[in-house]
């Protein structure tokens, strides 16, 4: 398989400023290695503040790197300009999590989904048709066509924004937290029809979230994020099986399991880690979860753990696992 996207030491820094001068930068993402294959959903995880949506958006160019290479289908997406650039904005999308600002209140359905077709120049011999294919696509229907935002559930609003991107015939897509600001039974009903989507279309998407088991029913592979860096990266059955990191191990017992012997097993075999992420404006020296790891070293407190291929497909940014 090839990879769509190819991301190498991505960095960004935001600069906090005092009366004009910059005093410290929030080191949202600070370098980060990945690549995400055709028709794959790669899993960005990690708790709230770690920089998984500065991540999805520096991707994409909506916001600019501080540092690092993103290769978009073998071509390096900063330097795109033109029409090269109008290619890499039709075929690299994203869907945001809030469905209620995303969505232009006084525009149709109809012209929310075809501005940006009309955008890009793409023919559409009839576009009533076309749009309503596309909402059929998404589990909508023609009787929607001329409503506005306002009238639809936050759901909907999120399969409105869904046909609007599809429109597009993107490759990839990020999605980050779409689903975190819907009822549980709704949420479900959009997972899968992202899923069916995606095998219908072979979308290649990279998914967000700071929920676990979304990103474990979502993902063929996983990152786990912690405070800019990635600290595991593997198959998603593999990390939910064996998970290498102190950090993931946590995550991991966080999550609610519904058998109550099961739930004390998991509980002896993982140490539950307590205290918040530091802020990642001073982010602590070495590994930067030695101060909530409880296998922490005196290495763990100096350098910083390489992200290292400890099984097959299966890295981890650890002391336990790398040679010092
Ligand atoms: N435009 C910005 N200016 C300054 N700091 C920002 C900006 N955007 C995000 N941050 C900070 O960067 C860090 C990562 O944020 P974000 O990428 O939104 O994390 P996540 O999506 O994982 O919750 C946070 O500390 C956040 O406050
Ligand atoms: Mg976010």
């Amino acid at each position: 398989m090839k990879p769509v996207l190819k991301v190498e030491g991505l960095k960004k820094y935001f600069p906090i400023k005092s009366l004009l001068r910059t005093i410290a930068w929030v080191k949202a993402v600070d370098g980060i290695t990945l690549e995400i294959m055709s028709g794959e959903t790669f899993g960005l995880v990690g708790e709230s503040g770690c920089g998984k949506t500065t991540t999805g958006r520096t991707i994409l160019r909506l916001i600019e790197p501080t540092e690092g290479k993103i290769i978009f289908k073998g071509k390096d997406v900063m330097s795109l300009k033109g029409k090269d650039l109008l290619w890499f904005r039709r075929n690299a999308q994203i869907m945001f999590q809030d469905p209620y600002s995303s969505l232009n209140p006084r525009q149709t359905v109809f012209n929310i989904i075809m501005e940006p077709v009309r955008f890009h120049g793409i023919e559409v011999d009839d576009p009533e048709e076309f749009v309503i294919k596309l909402l059929e696509s998404v589990g909508l229907n023609e009787m929607h066509l001329y409503r506005y935002p306002h009238e639809f559930s936050g759901g909907q609003r999120q399969r409105i924004a869904l046909a609007r991107l599809m429109a597009l015939k993107p490759e990839f897509i990020v999605l980050d937290e779409p689903t975190s600001a819907l009822d549980v039974s709704v949420q479900a009903n959009i997972l899968n029809t992202l899923k069916e989507l995606q095998s219908e279309y072979g979308f290649t998407y990279l998914f967000i979230s700071h929920d676990l088991g979304v990103v474990k029913y979502m993902s063929h592979r996983i990152g786990v994020m912690y405070l800019g860096k990635l600290v595991e990266v593997g198959p998603s059955d593999r990390i939910f099986e064996n998970p290498l990191h102190p950090y993931t191990q946590m995550l991991l017992s966080a999550i609610p399991v519904p058998d109550p012997e099961l739930a004390q097993e998991l509980k002896a075999k993982r140490k539950m880690v307590k205290g918040e992420p530091p802020s990642p404006v001073n982010p602590p020296a070495g590994c930067r979860f030695h101060p909530r790891c409880p296998f922490a070293k005196d290495v763990c407190r100096k350098e910083e753990p390489p992200l290292v291929e400890v099984e097959r497909d299966h890295y981890v940014a650890c002391w336990l696992y790398a040679k010092s």
